[in-house]
Protein backbone atom coordinates (compact mmCIF):
# COMPACT_ATOMS: atom_id res chain seq x y z
CA UNK A 1 0.00 0.00 0.00
CA UNK A 2 1.39 3.65 -0.65
CA UNK A 3 0.23 6.79 1.17
CA UNK A 4 0.20 7.79 4.71
CA UNK A 5 -1.04 4.23 6.01
CA UNK A 6 2.28 2.36 4.18
CA UNK A 7 4.18 2.18 7.11
CA UNK A 8 1.05 0.77 9.18
CA UNK A 9 0.69 -2.89 9.71
CA UNK A 10 -3.14 -3.69 8.64
CA UNK A 11 -2.65 -7.21 9.66
CA UNK A 12 -6.26 -8.25 11.38
CA UNK A 13 -4.99 -7.87 15.09
CA UNK A 14 -6.13 -11.31 17.69
CA UNK A 15 -9.09 -9.27 18.71
CA UNK A 16 -10.41 -8.62 15.56
CA UNK A 17 -9.50 -12.17 14.22
CA UNK A 18 -11.77 -13.26 17.45
CA UNK A 19 -14.47 -11.05 16.78
CA UNK A 20 -14.89 -12.71 13.29
CA UNK A 21 -15.29 -16.33 14.62
CA UNK A 22 -18.04 -14.92 16.96
CA UNK A 23 -19.49 -13.06 13.87
CA UNK A 24 -19.65 -16.42 11.67
CA UNK A 25 -21.54 -17.99 14.72
CA UNK A 26 -25.40 -17.81 15.80
CA UNK A 27 -26.35 -14.99 18.34
CA UNK A 28 -24.05 -12.25 17.12
CA UNK A 29 -24.96 -8.33 17.84
CA UNK A 30 -23.26 -6.26 16.35
CA UNK A 31 -23.47 -3.17 18.72
CA UNK A 32 -21.13 -0.78 16.38
CA UNK A 33 -23.30 -1.34 13.41
CA UNK A 34 -24.87 2.22 12.55
CA UNK A 35 -27.09 1.57 9.69
CA UNK A 36 -30.36 1.21 11.25
CA UNK A 37 -31.96 0.32 7.42
CA UNK A 38 -29.73 -3.38 8.31
CA UNK A 39 -31.10 -3.40 11.50
CA UNK A 40 -34.79 -3.59 10.46
CA UNK A 41 -35.41 0.37 10.93
CA UNK A 42 -36.72 1.83 7.50
CA UNK A 43 -37.66 4.93 7.06
CA UNK A 44 -41.41 5.43 6.55
CA UNK A 45 -42.69 5.40 2.92
CA UNK A 46 -44.95 8.04 3.51
CA UNK A 47 -42.07 10.58 4.39
CA UNK A 48 -39.77 9.45 1.06
CA UNK A 49 -43.15 9.66 -1.12
CA UNK A 50 -43.37 13.11 0.05
CA UNK A 51 -39.65 14.39 0.10
CA UNK A 52 -39.09 12.57 -3.71
CA UNK A 53 -42.92 14.45 -5.02
CA UNK A 54 -41.52 18.24 -4.16
CA UNK A 55 -38.61 16.52 -6.37
CA UNK A 56 -40.53 15.43 -9.41
CA UNK A 57 -42.45 18.69 -9.43
CA UNK A 58 -38.89 20.61 -10.39
CA UNK A 59 -36.21 17.95 -11.08
CA UNK A 60 -33.53 20.80 -10.15
CA UNK A 61 -31.03 21.01 -7.03
CA UNK A 62 -29.19 23.81 -5.74
CA UNK A 63 -26.25 22.32 -3.54
CA UNK A 64 -24.50 24.42 -1.64
CA UNK A 65 -21.37 23.39 -0.16
CA UNK A 66 -22.14 24.88 3.65
CA UNK A 67 -25.23 23.10 3.68
CA UNK A 68 -28.90 23.54 2.46
CA UNK A 69 -30.50 26.58 3.49
CA UNK A 70 -33.70 25.65 5.46
CA UNK A 71 -31.58 22.87 7.29
CA UNK A 72 -28.90 25.84 8.46
CA UNK A 73 -31.50 27.93 9.27
CA UNK A 74 -33.42 24.83 11.36
CA UNK A 75 -30.13 24.32 13.21
CA UNK A 76 -30.02 28.13 14.30
CA UNK A 77 -33.79 28.31 15.60
CA UNK A 78 -32.83 24.87 17.48
CA UNK A 79 -29.60 26.72 19.42
CA UNK A 80 -31.62 29.54 19.87
CA UNK A 81 -34.02 27.74 22.49
CA UNK A 82 -31.54 25.61 24.30
CA UNK A 83 -31.02 26.60 27.57
CA UNK A 84 -28.62 28.81 27.69
CA UNK A 85 -29.53 29.98 24.46
CA UNK A 86 -26.79 30.57 21.47
CA UNK A 87 -27.78 32.84 19.03
CA UNK A 88 -25.86 31.89 15.26
CA UNK A 89 -26.18 33.36 11.95
CA UNK A 90 -27.10 30.60 9.61
CA UNK A 91 -23.79 31.44 7.87
CA UNK A 92 -21.68 30.59 11.12
CA UNK A 93 -23.33 26.93 10.48
CA UNK A 94 -21.87 24.48 7.93
CA UNK A 95 -23.32 20.92 7.92
CA UNK A 96 -21.14 17.94 7.85
CA UNK A 97 -21.98 14.29 7.00
CA UNK A 98 -21.21 13.60 11.04
CA UNK A 99 -18.88 14.74 12.89
CA UNK A 100 -16.15 12.70 11.47
CA UNK A 101 -16.21 14.57 8.32
CA UNK A 102 -16.19 18.17 10.34
CA UNK A 103 -13.25 16.72 12.19
CA UNK A 104 -11.30 15.66 9.54
CA UNK A 105 -11.89 19.64 8.12
CA UNK A 106 -11.52 21.28 10.73
CA UNK A 107 -7.93 19.26 11.54
CA UNK A 108 -7.16 20.26 7.92
CA UNK A 109 -8.10 23.88 8.37
CA UNK A 110 -6.39 24.73 11.79
CA UNK A 111 -3.34 22.49 10.94
CA UNK A 112 -0.36 21.83 8.75
CA UNK A 113 1.69 18.79 8.53
CA UNK A 114 3.95 18.71 11.58
CA UNK A 115 1.48 20.77 13.73
CA UNK A 116 -0.09 19.21 16.86
CA UNK A 117 -3.48 18.80 18.49
CA UNK A 118 -4.19 18.04 21.98
CA UNK A 119 -6.81 15.17 22.32
CA UNK A 120 -8.18 13.67 25.44
CA UNK A 121 -6.92 10.29 27.21
CA UNK A 122 -9.39 8.03 26.65
CA UNK A 123 -10.40 8.93 23.56
CA UNK A 124 -12.65 8.07 20.64
CA UNK A 125 -10.78 6.03 18.47
CA UNK A 126 -10.88 7.45 15.32
CA UNK A 127 -9.23 11.21 16.16
CA UNK A 128 -5.86 9.00 15.56
CA UNK A 129 -6.58 8.28 11.82
CA UNK A 130 -7.99 11.38 11.35
CA UNK A 131 -4.46 12.98 12.28
CA UNK A 132 -2.32 10.68 10.61
CA UNK A 133 -4.62 11.48 7.26
CA UNK A 134 -3.50 15.43 7.73
CA UNK A 135 0.23 13.98 8.85
CA UNK A 136 -1.07 16.21 12.45
CA UNK A 137 0.68 15.18 15.77
CA UNK A 138 -2.20 13.98 17.70
CA UNK A 139 -0.87 14.22 21.46
CA UNK A 140 -2.92 13.04 24.40
CA UNK A 141 -3.67 15.22 27.73
CA UNK A 142 -4.79 13.00 30.44
CA UNK A 143 -8.49 13.03 31.94
CA UNK A 144 -8.73 12.09 35.84
CA UNK A 145 -10.91 9.26 36.88
CA UNK A 146 -10.68 10.63 40.25
CA UNK A 147 -12.49 13.54 39.59
CA UNK A 148 -15.20 12.05 37.31
CA UNK A 149 -12.82 12.48 34.49
CA UNK A 150 -12.33 16.22 34.32
CA UNK A 151 -9.17 17.31 32.37
CA UNK A 152 -5.81 17.29 34.22
CA UNK A 153 -5.15 20.93 33.54
CA UNK A 154 -0.86 20.39 34.29
CA UNK A 155 -1.00 17.10 31.93
CA UNK A 156 -2.36 19.55 28.86
CA UNK A 157 -0.56 22.16 29.97
CA UNK A 158 2.99 19.73 29.71
CA UNK A 159 1.80 18.72 25.91
CA UNK A 160 1.44 22.64 24.55
CA UNK A 161 4.34 23.81 22.31
CA UNK A 162 4.68 26.29 19.35
CA UNK A 163 3.14 23.79 17.15
CA UNK A 164 0.28 23.22 19.38
CA UNK A 165 -2.72 24.23 16.66
CA UNK A 166 -5.95 23.09 18.88
CA UNK A 167 -7.37 21.64 21.87
CA UNK A 168 -10.35 19.01 21.34
CA UNK A 169 -13.09 19.15 23.85
CA UNK A 170 -15.52 16.07 23.53
CA UNK A 171 -18.51 17.00 26.14
CA UNK A 172 -20.46 15.09 26.65
CA UNK A 173 -17.08 12.29 26.61
CA UNK A 174 -16.92 9.20 24.86
CA UNK A 175 -16.48 6.81 26.19
CA UNK A 176 -16.89 8.10 29.89
CA UNK A 177 -19.76 10.31 29.72
CA UNK A 178 -19.00 13.01 31.48
CA UNK A 179 -20.33 16.08 30.78
CA UNK A 180 -21.48 19.35 32.13
CA UNK A 181 -23.28 18.97 35.11
CA UNK A 182 -27.26 20.10 34.39
CA UNK A 183 -28.03 23.65 35.87
C1 LIG B 1 -16.32 11.80 20.13
C2 LIG B 1 -16.91 11.24 18.88
N1 LIG B 1 -16.57 11.79 17.70
C3 LIG B 1 -17.10 11.30 16.55
C4 LIG B 1 -17.96 10.25 16.53
C5 LIG B 1 -18.49 9.77 15.21
O1 LIG B 1 -19.63 10.43 14.92
P1 LIG B 1 -20.25 10.49 13.45
O2 LIG B 1 -20.92 9.17 13.23
O3 LIG B 1 -21.21 11.63 13.51
O4 LIG B 1 -19.16 10.74 12.48
C6 LIG B 1 -18.34 9.65 17.72
C7 LIG B 1 -19.28 8.53 17.73
O5 LIG B 1 -19.57 7.93 18.74
C8 LIG B 1 -17.81 10.16 18.92
O6 LIG B 1 -18.12 9.63 20.10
Amino acid sequence: MTGCFADIDLTPSDLELARRRAAAGAGYIDLTSSNPTQQGLLFPPDILQTAAADYWTSRRYAPDPHGLPAARAAITRYYATRTPPLILSDDAVFITAGTSEAYSLLFALLADPGDNLLAPNVTYPLFDYLAALRQVELRSYRLDEERGWQIDGPSLLEQVDARTRAVLLVSPHNPTGAGPTPP
